[in-house]
């Protein structure tokens, strides 16, 4: 039980004072590992008793890349099955799909009007699309703005987001800043949390764990698949010290333990492979077995997402009154 949730006085969108918001969004994108794990998920699960917060699947943008009902809608479910899994509580975590917020639509037109192309155009994201000379869909184009109206929409304090979406964030601010300015103060200014750690966890051959290098611990892996991994993560001879394997342990073992370890088992690879191995499946077991418990009754999980939807929705609807209002749209 979340004493501090339940103890709390709540202000008109029962949102308990005095915490921060904190809302973040996760496009589908297949098997998660480790490396997405320690990096991004786990953060909410250690934030969830501090912040007031606010977890989403992107799946409007996830429709930029994704063209096929059945293949949004599982993906969209693994994420959910994904965060419950790992300890997302939804006494303590709104946990909710975007679509379900469709005011954020709304809310993506009214800032389409007052943001230009040469800003948009400026976007990392656009830039690299452009670079490989994709004809880039309006929706990719858009992305940033349809980004800014799900934080601002929700009055997120903090949005905690890997290194690649800090521009985005900044572009939510400044388009909060841009309507605050034509309009009146509607919208609060978000920062961005930068998530540092996904950026030194090694794949099994090295380079960073990424799913495009084919390279990764899936965190969702059965006990042989991980054995396997383990057993293949590339050392390097010359040295003692097997370098990847040590570095994806410390994310299970203090620096203490594993430098006896590796001290004690000094170029017995094996040895050390194997216990990394244990280490990981201790840790998953209990993760992998949730979720399969949980994907026996999607009924739960599906009633879990509509109540979050509905959550997140009245208090999306909340703000756009008053947006409405103040940009003249609104009669009765
Ligand atoms: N663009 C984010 C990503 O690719 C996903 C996302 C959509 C998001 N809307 C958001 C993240 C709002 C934080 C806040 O990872």
């Amino acid at each position: 039980m979340n004493i501090m949730n339940t103890n709390m006085p709540k202000n008109d969108n029962g949102v308990a004072k005095g915490k921060k918001i904190l809302l973040s969004g996760v496009k589908p994108s297949g098997r998660p590992h480790i490396g997405n794990y320690f990096g991004a998920m786990k953060q909410f699960v250690d934030n969830q008793a501090t912040h007031d917060c606010y977890v989403f699947v992107a799946d409007f943008h996830a429709m930029n890349l994704v063209q096929n009902a059945q293949e949004l809608k599982q993906g969209t479910m693994d994420i959910v099955l994904d965060y419950l899994a790992i300890g997302l509580d939804p006494k303590n975590v709104c946990l909710f799909k975007q679509s379900d917020v469709p005011q954020v639509t709304e809310l993506c037109w009214i800032f389409n009007t007052i943001t230009t192309m040469p800003y948009l155009m400026r976007a990392h994201a656009y830039k690299d699309a452009e670079a490989k000379n994709k004809e880039i869909n309006v929706g990719t184009f858009d992305y940033p703005v349809l980004m800014a109206a799900d934080i601002l929409i929700q009055d997120a304090d903090v949005v905690p987001v890997g290194k690649d979406q800090k521009q985005h964030v900044e572009y939510a601010r400044d388009i909060a800043e841009k309507f605050n300015r034509v309009f009146g103060d509607v919208f609060k200014l978000p920062k961005d949390y930068i998530l540092e750690s996904v950026e030194t966890v090694p794949g099994i051959d090295g380079q960073k764990m990424s799913k495009s290098y084919n390279n990764t611990i899936p965190l969702f892996a059965e006990d042989d698949e991980i054995k396997k991994l383990c057993m293949s993560i590339v050392t390097d001879s010359s040295g003692e010290l097997p370098i990847n394997v040590y570095a994806i342990h410390t994310l299970f073992r203090d620096e203490e333990y594993l430098r006896k370890l590796y001290e004690e088992n000094k170029g017995k690879y094996k040895i050390l492979k194997e216990a990394l191995a244990a280490d990981i499946t201790a840790f998953i077991t209990p993760i992998r077995e949730k979720r399969k418990e949980l994907a026996k009754d999607i009924d739960s999980v599906l009633a879990i997402l509509k109540a979050g939807g509905k959550k997140a929705n009245a208090r999306a609807e909340e703000k756009m009154k008053v947006v409405r209002e103040k940009v003249g749209v609104s009669f009765y």
